[in-house]
């Protein structure tokens, strides 16, 4: 059985934006080094998460997170917090933004480099003298607000994860901080959620509370995903998304799959990862069907449909539904990466709690189907 544990204090609800202030306070936060991006700045998002803190004047804000979190962008920020003697980090973001606040939270207390950390060493550095660090999504997809890692591209080219499961303070969860999110975020933000939910409960490893959180993840998303893209300001349907983002984050313990597994490879090139995602489920799932015993028909039961639905065209036609690229091809992958990301597929912690057995071939098959 997976280890089972909750470690991040939540306020989730409408209008929470309003816990940064006390929070702050409480965790003695004077002069935080607020992490975030441009886009977010840009669209008022970051205003809005912070519009009760007083301090926003001189605040140190570091909005240089890239697409996909790097080390150097990781350093970068810890730069920012030495020269500016930052006493705690507030990411905003993204899950890109929250994974790169909790690698610098790493540095900020601990030498670098932050490869020592990665989930990859045998024996991973310990993460002894964290800043205070708090986190507020501004997507409902990877739920990293919640998740025990940080996933990161190293300069040595690997996409991989720092586990740090109890690095964050508090978690301040605001759906209204989604309100206006574009169409195509919401769509492949929240496949990647979705496709967390589907592959924990596909995960070979036991844990039943964790399966009843991923079907219940599952439900909220696909009841969901579609209202929330076609009207971003329904306040209810991105209630239900950032839960169910929470959810499949939480539900992280107890392994992912093959999704994963290639799009951590085809991310390091710089894709997006929900994109990746969403092409890789309906795919992942036909591969799997032949081992999946009765969890298709829970995972169909969770979606309010007939127990014998094919899920591979569920989730294609989701896909198309949602104005989502059909293949690899069309996110411009050449096929001539297919056996470096089959290579890298095999070597991801994803990888071992996929349910069938996937070989370098069966990867190469796999990234032919979804191209
Ligand atoms: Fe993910």
């Amino acid at each position: 059985m997976a280890i089972l544990s909750f470690n991040t204090k939540v306020h989730f609800g409408h209008g929470e934006r309003k816990q940064l202030a006390l929070e702050s306070t409480k965790l003695g936060i004077n002069r935080p080094l607020f992490v975030t991006d441009k886009g977010v700045r840009a669209a008022g998002v970051f205003a809005q998460a912070t519009e009760t803190l007083t301090m926003m004047a001189d605040a140190v804000i570091f909005d240089q997170t890239p697409p996909n979190p790097t080390e150097d962008a990781a350093v970068a920020g810890l730069t920012a917090y030495q020269m500016n003697r930052c006493d705690g980090v507030i990411g905003i973001g993204g899950g890109a933004t929250l994974d790169l606040a909790k690698a610098i939270a790493v540095l900020c207390g601990d030498p670098a480099p932050l490869w020592e950390y990665c989930n990859r060493n045998t024996s991973p550095r310990p993460i002894v003298n964290p800043p205070p660090l708090i986190l507020m999504p501004t997507t409902s997809g990877s739920g990293s607000e919640v998740g025990r890692s940080a996933v990161i591209i190293f300069n040595n080219g690997i996409k991989a994860g720092v586990g740090c499961p109890t690095i964050v303070s508090v978690a301040i969860c605001d759906p209204e901080l989604t309100l206006s999110l574009p169409k195509y975020m919401t769509a492949a933000t929240g496949m990647d959620a979705l496709s967390h939910c589907v592959e924990t409960f596909c995960s070979p490893l036991v844990n039943p509370p964790i399966d009843a959180i991923a079907l219940d993840g599952l439900t909220r998303l696909y009841q969901h995903i579609e209202r929330a893209v076609a009207y971003g300001c329904d306040a209810d349907a991105r209630w239900h998304m950032m839960m169910g983002a929470l959810e499949g984050a939480v539900c992280f313990q107890k392994g992912l799959g093959a999704v994963h597994s290639v799009s951590h490879s085809l991310g390091a090139l710089g894709y997006h990862h929900g994109t990746l995602n969403a092409i890789m489920l309906p795919h992942v799932l036909a591969i799997n069907a032949s081992v999946l015993e009765d969890k298709s028909s829970r995972l169909c039961r969770a979606m309010n449909l007939p127990p014998e639905t094919n899920l591979t065209d569920t989730f294609l036609s989701l896909n198309q539904r949602l104005g989502l690229p059909s293949g690899l091809k069309e996110l411009g992958v050449d096929r001539s990466v297919f056996p470096a990301i089959a290579q890298a597929s095999l070597n991801d912690n994803a990888h071992k709690t996929n349910p069938f057995v996937l070989t370098e071939a069966g990867y190469c098959t796999l990234l032919s189907a979804a191209w």
